[in-house]
């Protein structure tokens, strides 16, 4: 299954939730495969590969352009995670970006032109459990490249007004445009709670607010803020890397994940 996580606000937890979720699957077996689709190529720094490693490899920006049926496959590398994680590395591959995605922004204007990734997937996202896609925090055509791969959307937000009007703009965005986008179907199947802190009063009457626009859609728990998290973003780490104060977390991310799951084995 293919999952298209995004917000039209940047800083919510995208590219967190979509690292740690990869972490907690793989740590049970599943085999992931996490693209970036954003510019700022977070996702792929987080999974082992920076701006240095990136200089020569062949990434999303490539891809896109080939256009060809499965050309994805040319451009996968493992996840990099080492020590504790090592092995389940081994079951996270990724589809990294570079800053020069940007370029493909200037072909929307092509006919068909958003069809593009889905081209690139095919016959290649069918050899993992899960594809997660890092969509930028906007509703232009990278996130439209994403959503046009994607069977299903997953929303990431900060329980905070402006976190909040960006995750509805992306639900309407998809239900009036998913025909256009080739997915008729698509719809939001989840929606993660980030970076909540439960002694604000904003947060709590936000989270009641983000309950009452999505319902049975948002998944528990939320993602509590915690600087372990941060400082494993910091040192594109996974949690199970920062020792005893991660615990708590490798087991928000393994009931978030038990709600994909839940997803997963729907589509079957
Ligand atoms: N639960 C959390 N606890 C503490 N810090 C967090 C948490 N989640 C995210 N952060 C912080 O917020 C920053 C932004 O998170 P992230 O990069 O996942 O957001 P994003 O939605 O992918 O952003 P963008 O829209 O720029 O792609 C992280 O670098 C980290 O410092
Ligand atoms: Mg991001």
């Amino acid at each position: 299954m293919r999952i298209a996580v995004a917000n039209n606000k940047g800083g919510a937890g995208k590219t967190t939730a979509i690292a740690h979720l990869a972490e907690a699957l793989a740590a049970r077996g599943r085999r992931v495969l996490a693209v970036d689709l954003d510019p700022q190529a977070n996702l792929s720094r987080r999974l082992g590969y920076g701006e240095a490693d990136l200089t020569d490899m062949v990434t999303a920006a490539e891809v896109v352009a080939a256009n060809q049926k499965g050309c994805a496959a040319d451009a996968l590398v493992g996840c990099r995670w080492t020590g504790s994680a090592a092995d389940l590395a081994t079951r996270i591959d990724l589809l990294p970006a570079r800053y020069d995605l940007e370029a493909r922004v200037a072909e929307a204007g092509q006919l068909g032109s958003h069809e593009r990734l889905d081209v690139a997937l095919t016959g290649v996202a069918e050899d993992y459990d899960v594809t997660l896609l890092d969509c930028p925090p906007s509703l232009g055509h990278l996130t439209q490249l994403g959503l046009a791969a994607a069977d299903t959307v997953v929303l990431v937000l900060r329980p905070e007004f402006d976190h909040l009007q960006g995750a509805i703009r992306v639900r309407d965005f998809v239900a009036a445009y998913r025909r256009h986008l080739g997915r008729p179907d698509l719809a939001v199947s989840g929606v993660i709670v980030n970076e909540h802190d439960r002694r604000r009063g904003l947060h709590a009457w936000h989270t009641e607010s983000v309950t009452e626009t999505f319902g049975e859609l948002v998944w528990s728990p939320p993602v509590p803020s915690r600087a372990v998290l941060a400082e494993a973003i910091d040192a594109a780490q996974p949690l199970r890397a920062r020792g005893a104060p991660a615990r708590p977390l490798l087991e928000v991310f393994a009931t978030l994940a038990d709600q994909l799951e839940v997803r997963l084995d729907a589509a079957v």
